[in-house]
């Protein structure tokens, strides 16, 4: 649509103003506030910067965007992006979280806040939404995803593109979305982070790439390559992926960017020297180098030595102002740089509340044996924990925008929803770990959680002194924010062992224990599962955490939030995920018991210790009749599956219902059961209500062998259910 005004700002550019629209480099000293005077001011001057990305404020913002506009040849304005991942100053739960909601409106709503709070303060790209399938809890990076299931993720991924984008970009409130990590690296083997992945075609169109695409069909304005290989091939160098198949196949019209230095990772990759690397990446579909200049210094060379074409370097040019035109910014460089907008419209009590709510209904409620949750508004509280007076680990990590400090701490969270009646008594119990050098390397963002000067003894003794004095105890314990995210992969993902023992000695008081778990991960909870009685997962609530978290535990929000990455038993059956393959040898009895010559461990049983889709309410919820239209359905026909849910306990509460199909018969191996749809409802105590599916042969396809995506007659089955166990299912066939 704007191919006119590209091309005759193409046909007044150099070479080197080309390769400057295709340089992301790092913002360096303009983040301190420098940007008259440094390096960078000089590059964007001389034409050679494309965009920046994580400077926050809208006045850094125009001051830089001003060198672009006023003192570059061309006067073409920057790109501003950042990493607004789940929230910008108002903090939303870590996407791991949000995605336990299974609230589509709401996930949205938090891409639109972020949105509006972002481009109020100068920001009009973000590098969102990450979507990466992970199986693999030992990744760090599946805090940052959304679970384990490509069609919940699919979902998500839509919501939170139509959140960031509106449905028109060129408004002063809509950003470009920019949907990562394209692909597959949440499959990195052994969860270790920026490693190898490798994977069949036909696990990756089934498993792995729905949700990249979904994005993509919903609009998304830009792709950021990952840095791990697809089929021998850096994703930042692989001319299929970023070509072939984004561009030919899917029809992405807008433009790729790498990961921070992917192109000169590819020199470690064994993919050739910086200039060999550069020209590949190009040459594969790349339009914007993040950090590594490697388009910037070496891209001329090799236009010299024919290695690339004019018409390949033009290509990126054009997809890069086209997102600016997309923009607005040649009609407004400062559109986005509204410092009164700024002043309003970020961190308002209007979004502040709905991050409280929305912390709240990510919450996941894993045990409550004993129903001591909901807490009642009277008596004493022991809260105790090191993650329970900490405001710099409640947002979690990719949190930017936030203003660590300013986030609510459990503590003040709990006093202030408690009310007079309750005392709350607060201790820390214990350091993060035992081991101070695995607590410095978790800090990426340097927010660690101080070192108590205390001995591990004093803390155990301070807290059982207040334990002694206590009707329950709140035990905030689990992860620190930075124990997950980028650079975070742990072969070990259990709460930290002086943490654990601090808990162990907590419920020797025989006193009631809540354990309260933040976590950026599934963690191995085998020993907290058969001790504790009660648990609730927070994960990482965001900016409002301390009121989330307390919303609950008194039950003014019941907990409706269900897992949406399995809780392995150990790390040893890692990857264990819902949707897997039945093989030759499936276990022949249906309570998990070890059977020689199937396929199961001497040591452990198959089974999650939480599966994918589950989650406690404080109510409970019963699901009866359920019905299906026929046993037959035609290839352009459609087939209702419905189920009575009755609310059979004391408190009225949401539940999530879960739809599942397994294929029984195909040309490939199909999963054990996959999910096909989901409904939140809300339903009041005593009451039932009729929940509906409708499914039809587009829900049941699949790629094939040959990878043609096709709906195969044959039989059927359906399930319906609170979580991916459920065995409540119907039968039918899929007509010719
Ligand atoms: O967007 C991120 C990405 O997820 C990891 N590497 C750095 C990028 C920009 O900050």
């Amino acid at each position: 649509t704007y191919e006119k005004e590209i091309d005759s700002i193409l046909n007044l550019m150099t070479l080197e103003e080309k390769l400057g629209q295709l340089n992301l480099p790092s913002s360096g000293d303009i983040t301190t506030g420098q940007a008259k005077s440094s390096n960078i001011a000089k590059l964007i001057e001389e034409g050679k910067v494309g965009g920046l990305f994580n400077i926050k404020s809208a006045e850094k913002i125009v001051e830089v965007q001003k060198i672009a506009v006023d003192k570059s040849r061309l006067h073409i304005p920057l790109l501003f992006g950042m990493d607004v991942i789940h929230g910008y100053q108002t903090t939303f739960p870590i996407p791991l979280g949000l995605s336990s909601s299974w609230d589509m409106e709401m996930i949205e709503q938090t891409a639109r806040v972020a949105a509006q709070e972002a481009s109020a303060d100068g920001i009009n790209w973000t590098f969102s939404p990450m979507v990466d399938i992970s199986r693999d809890p030992r990744w760090g990076r599946v805090s940052e995803g959304n679970g384990e299931d490509v069609y919940l993720g699919g979902e998500i991924a839509k919501a939170m593109v139509r959140g960031y984008q509106g449905d028109d970009l060129t408004k002063e409130n809509t950003i470009l979305s920019c949907v990562k990590h394209f692909a597959l690296y949440g499959a990195v083997e052994a969860g270790r982070d920026y490693n190898t992945v490798d994977m069949s075609k036909i696990r990756m169109y089934n498993e792995y790439l729905p949700p990249y695409k979904a994005a993509i069909d919903a609009g998304a304005a830009s792709v950021m390559a990952s840095f791990n290989e697809i089929d021998g091939i850096p994703a930042t160098g692989n001319h299929w992926l970023l070509t072939d198949l984004l561009r030919n196949d899917w029809g992405f019209d807008g433009f790729v960017v790498t990961d921070y230095t992917g192109i000169p990772e590819m020199i470690a990759h064994g993919m050739g020297d910086l200039q060999t690397v550069s020209a590949l990446a190009l040459r594969a579909g790349v339009d914007m180098d993040m950090v590594g200049e490697g388009f910037l210094t070496t891209i001329k060379k090799s236009l010299d030595e024919g290695k690339v074409t004019m018409k390949e370097i033009d290509l990126a040019v054009k997809r890069i102002l086209d997102a600016k035109y997309k923009l607005g910014l040649f009609d407004d460089p400062y559109k986005y740089c509204d410092v009164n907008r700024a002043k309003s419209e970020v961190f308002t009590k209007e979004n502040r509340d709905f991050a409280r709510k929305v912390g709240a209904a990510s919450t996941v409620l894993l045990k409550n044996d004993e129903q001591v949750l909901p807490l009642k508004k009277s008596g004493t509280i022991a809260l105790v924990g090191p993650l329970a007076n900490n405001a710099v680990n409640m947002a979690g990590t990719w949190s930017v925008a936030t203003v660590q400090e300013n986030s609510v701490t459990l503590f003040d969270g709990l006093k202030e929803v408690a009310g007079d009646n309750v005392k709350v008594l607060y201790a820390k119990g214990s350091n993060l770990s035992y081991n101070k050098e695995f607590e410095t390397n978790a800090t990426m963002f340097g927010k660690a959680i101080p070192r108590d000067g205390r001995t591990d003894k004093q803390l155990l003794d301070e807290a059982l002194a207040i334990a002694k004095n206590s009707d329950v105890i709140v035990a905030a314990l689990g992860e620190s924010a930075e124990m997950s995210g980028e650079s975070s992969s742990r072969t070990n993902p259990e709460i930290p062992k002086v943490q654990k023992d601090l808990l162990q000695a907590l419920l020797k008081t025989g006193k009631p224990v809540v354990l309260v778990l933040f976590t950026g991960r599934p963690l191995i909870m085998q020993e907290e599962d058969k001790t504790v009685p009660t648990i609730l997962n927070v994960w990482f609530p965001g900016s409002e955490a301390g009121l989330s978290i307390a919303d609950v535990l008194f039950g003014d929000v019941n907990p409706s939030g269900k897992l949406t990455a399995t809780f392995p038993r150990n790390v040893g059956q890692i990857p264990l995920f819902y949707n897997h393959k039945n093989t030759g040898r499936p276990l022949l009895n249906t309570e998990g018991k070890f059977e020689k010559f199937r396929s199961n461990y001497l040591d452990v049983r198959n089974e999650a210790l939480y599966p994918f889709g589950y989650g406690l309410s404080y109510t409970t919820f019963s699901y009866k009749n359920m019905t299906i239209s026929s046993d037959e359905m035609t290839m352009d026909g459609t087939l209702e599956v419905s189920v009575d849910i009755t609310n059979t306990g004391k408190y009225d509460g949401k539940e999530v219902v879960q739809l599942y199909t397994r294929d029984l018969v195909g040309s490939v191996t199909r999963p054990v059961k996959e999910l096909k749809g989901f409904q939140k409802v809300f339903i009041k105590k005593g009451e039932t209500k009729k929940v509906t599916f409708t499914l039809s042969a587009e829900d049941l396809k699949f790629y094939n062998y040959n990878l043609d995506y096709v709906a195969e007659p044959g039989a059927f089955k359906v399930f319906v259910g609170t979580n991916s166990n459920t065995q409540m299912s119907k039968s039918f066939e899929l007509l010719k």
